[in-house]
């Protein structure tokens, strides 16, 4: 939630704010502002709404050899307007700060030090931190943002400049992402690396309550207790471009086309011989001969991926698995057994409720093993053992590939879980491995559906509900479906287990009720049949999603989704990418932002 940047070094800090700005549009689109301090004087200049409207207000203002700091808005406090914009200043006018989190003590401090004399001009928590810096603010930056943050609660990731201290830049984080980019006479701040990656590769995460201070020639690191502290950089090995449209109209549409590859990638990060081995993060014979459960938590999509973790692992591996949402799991003293292994599933690894059920998990004695895909992310970082994803950046809001690289690292925990617990056969074991080997290859032939689900978007996009059903693996899945859908197209829908709409919610189909049904459990297919034909019955228009050679009833279905043949279990992960392509199409044939959908951001790091 929210992006901010900040540079100083020789090149334009127009240029350079802004197009890291750019790059974290995808975090928060409310409004977007720099403050730039040039020749000794502090500008600032925002705008509300999207980053190109501070593009048009900027246009051929240039600033090189200047210090800036940029914030991009997911609002929190105060509704999406000018004032409400970052960056936010002192009375002075001459510090400015850009804030990622929320400041939970903000109307205490406001309060404190209106009583001193500060004038507020924005209802945002952000605020008090320009005014508290200033409060402390004697001629040392750095010791006035020192003090600064021992007063606040919360959570932040800070951009702090000064017009007296026209060659530096002051970042401060705690419980928000923060890197700092560290260039050849320049440096940089960032919440994400593509922000940064045009310029450098060798990034710094900075850890909870560090301050840096940047100039362009150096990067000094503190401690909170003012220490310095020596920390390696770490070098990135993926691509700008990775993080680029790359000829694709969305970033959906090719994050969803990039799956097979990055899905294998996971896969073969982990694969030797014919087995999989995930020892290094201590899923081995001693672990699971002492656990007696496995708790599985995350938030939105990443739990999703948590349910068919639920399903699979008790069918493989007889072990039973509590999948849980961490904003639920934090807050409700759960029963944690202590060596009790817990997976964290989190693409950002920064999900601030994720973030922290894995640290209420961790201090009750379970052993965590986190399914990440950011590199260097504070769930990673903190995790006992980490299982990456390897699905590269993300920048859609809406997850694709990195739920896809998430299911396939549950499988492989699933089955090494079974095989070590002794419920799979090894027979079965082998040939799990080689069909889940070969799910990336049949993902090929997934993504030619593109063009049927164009049509069938094109038919149905004015529907005002959708339902999706499903029976076991399929109503797991359903559930993805659902929450892809409504994210960007905005149209309700429901997930429903398939055996469970007769009890209350089929009272809500009526005619032309588009209902999208999931038959890919062979030994459930027919059940799931009775139940389409049961909607169908009262006026549902059908979309069926089934394997091909499936004995899908003409007259139930409106349109039929055939998928290639493979073992039941891994139904999901085939059928999750139809889905994906349908709230594509949808969103499309709507004219809405897919990319960027409303109220939403990536990386939530605010409770
Ligand atoms: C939906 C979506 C979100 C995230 C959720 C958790 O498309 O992307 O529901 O899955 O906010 O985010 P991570 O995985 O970064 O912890």
């Amino acid at each position: 939630m929210c992006g901010i940047v900040g540079y100083v070094g020789s090149k334009d800090v127009v240029t350079m704010l802004l197009n890291g700005l750019q790059k974290l549009e995808y975090r928060g689109y409310d409004s977007a502002g720099v403050a730039i301090v040039a020749n000794g004087c502090l500008e600032v200049h925002k705008t509300k709404g999207r980053l190109s409207g501070l593009c048009s207000l900027m246009d051929g203002c240039k600033a090189p050899g200047a210090v800036g700091i940029g914030h991009t808005r997911w609002a929190t406090h105060g509704e999406p307007s000018f004032e409400n914009s970052h960056p936010h200043t002192n009375c002075a006018g001459d510090i400015a700060v850009v804030h990622n989190g929320i400041i939970e003590n903000y109307m205490k401090l406001k309060k404190w030090l209106q009583d001193e004399g500060a004038v507020f001009v924005s209802e945002t928590d952000t605020e008090v931190v320009a005014h508290l810096i200033n409060h402390f603010y004697t001629d040392d930056l750095l010791s006035a943002v020192q003090a600064a943050v021992t007063h606040l609660e919360g959570s932040y990731a800070l951009g702090v400049v000064s017009e007296k201290h026209p060659d530096m830049i002051v970042a401060a984080r705690k419980d928000s992402p923060l890197v700092v980019g560290v260039g050849n006479s320049e440096n940089m701040i960032a919440s994400d690396i593509p922000a940064i990656l045009e310029y450098t590769r060798d990034v710094i995460f900075l850890e909870d309550k560090e301050i840096a201070v940047l100039d362009c020639r150096s990067v000094r690191i503190f401690d909170e207790y003012g220490k310095p502290v020596n920390r390696d950089s770490y070098h990135v090995d993926w691509d700008a471009a990775q993080a680029e449209k790359g000829g694709y109209e969305h970033f959906m549409i090719k994050e969803i086309f990039e799956e097979p590859r990055v899905m294998a990638d996971t896969f073969m990060s982990r694969y030797k011989e014919g087995m999989i081995d995930l020892s290094d993060i201590g899923i081995d014979e001693k672990l699971v001969r002492s656990i007696r459960k496995v708790g599985v938590i995350a938030c939105g999509t990443a739990f999703h991926a948590c349910m068919v973790g639920k399903y699979i692992i008790e069918r493989l591996a007889r072990i039973p698995v509590e999948a849980e949402i961490a904003s639920e799991f934090r807050y409700r003293n759960p029963l944690i057994e202590p060596g009790q292994l817990v997976i964290i599933v989190s693409q950002s690894g920064e999900t601030a409720d994720t973030l922290a059920a894995m640290r209420e998990a961790k201090k009750r004695g379970a052993k965590i093993a986190a399914i990440v895909n950011v590199v260097g992310s504070t769930i990673s970082r903190e995790a006992d053992a980490v299982l990456y994803t390897h699905a590269g950046p993300e920048i859609a809001v809406a997850s694709t590939k990195a739920y896809n690289t998430q299911l396939m690292a549950v499988y492989m925990i699933a089955l090494e879980l079974g095989r070590l617990s002794g419920n799979l056969p090894i027979e079965d074991y082998i040939r799990y491995v080689e069909g889940l080997k070969n799910i990336p290859q049949l993902m090929n032939t997934v993504l030619q559906t593109k063009d049927q689900l164009a049509r069938i978007a094109s038919r149905h996009f004015s529907q005002n509900s959708v339902f999706f059903i499903g029976r076991g693996l399929d109503y797991v899945l359903s559930m993805e479906a659902s929450l892809k859908l409504k994210e960007i197209s905005y149209i309700h829908s429901e997930a429903y287990a398939a055996g469970e709409l007769k009890h209350g919610t089929i009272a809500l189909i009526e005619d032309g009720t588009l209902v999208v049904a999931t038959a890919m459990q062979r030994r459930l297919f027919d059940k799931t049949v009775s139940n389409i034909k049961e909607v169908k019955a009262r006026g549902a228009k059908v979309l069926a999603v089934c394997f091909e050679g499936s004995d899908m009833p003409a007259e139930i279905a409106d349109e039929v989704i055939t998928l290639p043949d493979t073992d039941d279990i891994f139904a999901p992960l085939l059928a999750v990418t139809p889905m994906q392509l349908f709230a594509y199409y949808m969103t499309v044939e709507k004219g809405f932002d897919v990319d960027k959908p409303r109220n939403l951001a990536k990386s939530v790091t605010v409770e």
